[in-house]
């Protein structure tokens, strides 16, 4: 077999270009030559400062998410308040900034006021977007609550399908009105004298989508959002809103959509929503050459997006810049069935994750670090059993393969996102074109003056080199894993839970120039510690 040996040079600064400028010259190259490739740092050179909240996650009221997930009083694994412990004693160990609830297509059917006030006097009710039953004995003082304990930031939804923009005011007066009105003295007499100041909130869920409640076309929404947006800040002016943008790609109305809802409430609004699900099938007829590369599909995905902010900016001449809140990603294709028979806390969308799609969760990760200057909220989705890292039953947790690329973004992204200079064979992928074999991101903290590097490669078959060069040079390796395993379709269950874990990997001593031996089908951490 040959292969065509092109040449990927990145990070030169060129804004919002993943893969930057391609250099592509045509040699031939036999399959076992892997040409070295380079990755060139200078601590001076960055793309962003990355905002925390970017490695978030997501909770929605939909299968055993939140009831057996989150919330399970009748388990001896339960605190006082009902709260899993392993669960909460994870995420907080995780150090999960920003958490979304309470959906998702949930939030479009959700009246907040059923989830407040006594527990006894709730209703249970017939829940529409999962056809499920919602007893509401979890809600919105609840969930701050566990936020709190669990060291997260609320992201709150409001409903914008049946829901309308004075109930959505009325929650945010609920929230963060401190007292002597209609809606903080009701959260005061619920028990909570202190508001909760809740500052980040997604005007709706998915409103381009037929499957959502109250779906409306985009002209309608982006006005509903404007009247909401301004309700809200006319509550409280320090909320950062996030409208709905196109749910993915494959709409029929991508970026129309997001055009028409822009142009109707760019000035009140300070975000807009992207959302994206990958499969290993349809989209890449089960070649996980393909799968592996769909982080690039995203990276697409967010430049779209920005574009259509900065155009209709433009437009406006408005001197405000939107950021981007990716409030919805993961790979979810097999768990698909969303009707749950009308039960509580039925199994639905329980996700089974394998090494490729912990790859490819890797990927998405190094796409959300390359594009922080604009992405500055990020949620995978979701957090607990329902397409999930972390999944519960009756004794205990289970960390699913995705779990460790995530933990490891969150343990050791930190500070600035660096620019380095990237040199890579490449691949041909339908959609991407030549594709890097080796997907790096890197971060760096001047505080601490550690960076942190994390690599992907995407070869199946063999390990490659990537030759780190520094500038100023690193003096120490703090930590080195990788995650990695013959069989790309290995999972973890409860009797196995140790089938892919993070291994230990020697890396070679800190130095300008560091040559790292990368396994086949791997994802990688590299931390170091400069003098
Ligand atoms: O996360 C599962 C569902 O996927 C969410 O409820 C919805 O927003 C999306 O379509």
């Amino acid at each position: 077999m040959k292969l065509t040996r092109r040449k990927l040079l990145a990070g030169l600064g060129w804004a919002g270009c993943p893969l930057l400028v391609r250099s592509g010259f045509g040699t031939t190259w036999s399959a076992q030559a892997k040409s070295p490739a380079r990755a060139a740092f200078d601590l001076d050179r960055r793309r962003a400062v990355m905002d925390r909240r970017l490695l978030g996650a997501f909770l929605e009221h939909l299968g055993r998410a939140v009831y057996g997930g989150v919330y399970d009083p009748g388990s001896r694994l339960s605190d006082e308040n009902g709260f899993r412990k392993d669960v909460m004693a994870e995420i907080r160990e995780l150090g999960v900034p920003i958490m979304r609830y309470p959906g998702g297509n949930f939030v479009s059917g959700y009246n907040w006021l059923d989830g407040v006030g006594p527990k006894e006097k709730r209703p249970t009710v017939l829940e529409l977007a999962w056809n499920s039953i919602e007893t509401n004995q979890f809600g919105t003082n609840e969930f701050i609550t566990w936020c709190r304990m669990v060291g997260t930031e609320p992201l709150l939804a409001v409903n914008l399908g049946w829901g309308t923009p004075e109930q959505a005011a009325a929650l945010v007066e609920y929230c963060n009105v401190e007292k002597g009105t209609r809606w903080s003295e009701l959260r005061r007499q619920h028990g909570y004298a202190q508001p909760h100041n809740v500052r980040y909130w997604c005007l709706g869920n998915e409103m381009d989508g037929r499957w959502q409640i109250g779906h409306m076309p985009a002209r309608e929404y982006g006005r509903k959002a404007a009247d909401a947006a301004r309700q809200m800040r006319a509550v409280d002016r320090n909320l950062q809103l996030i409208a709905c943008g196109s749910s993915g790609p494959t709409m029929a109305t991508y970026l129309v959509w997001d055009r028409e809802v822009l142009e109707e409430c760019y000035d009140v609004v300070d975000a807009i929503s992207l959302h994206r699900y990958f499969n290993n099938t349809g989209e890449t007829g089960g070649d996980t050459r393909r799968f592996v590369a769909l982080n690039l599909d995203m990276e697409q995905q967010i430049l779209d997006v920005i574009a259509v902010c900065d155009y209709v900016r433009g437009l406006r001449k408005a001197r405000k810049r939107l950021w981007l809140s990716f409030d919805e990603w993961n790979v979810w294709y097999r768990a698909r069935g969303g009707d749950g028979k009308r039960q509580f806390a039925p199994r639905l969308l329980e996700e089974v994750y394998n090494l490729e799609d912990a790859l490819l969760v890797g990927g998405c990760l190094n796409t959300l670090l390359r594009q922080a200057a604009r992405v500055r909220v990020g949620c995978i989705a979701q957090i607990v059993n329902v397409i999930a890292p972390l999944v519960t039953n009756e004794t205990g947790l289970l960390r699913q393969t995705i779990y460790y690329p995530y933990a490891w973004a969150l343990k050791h992204a930190r500070g600035v996102v660096l620019d380095p200079l990237l040199e890579c064979e490449t691949y041909e992928t339908p959609n991407v074109g030549a594709t890097p074999y080796l997907d790096v991101a890197a971060t760096w903290d001047e505080k601490t003056r550690e960076a942190a590097v994390f690599v992907l490669n995407r070869d199946l078959d063999a390990s490659r080199e990537l030759r780190l060069e520094w500038r100023p040079a690193p003096t120490r390796v703090l930590a080195c894993e990788t995650l990695t395993g013959k069989d790309l379709k290995a999972v973890n269950t409860f009797e196995d839970p140790k089938r892919v874990v993070p291994q230990p990997w020697e890396a070679p001593a800190a130095a300008g120039t560091m040559r790292l031996q990368l396994p086949p089908r791997s994802y990688t951490v590299l931390r170091l510690g400069f003098a």
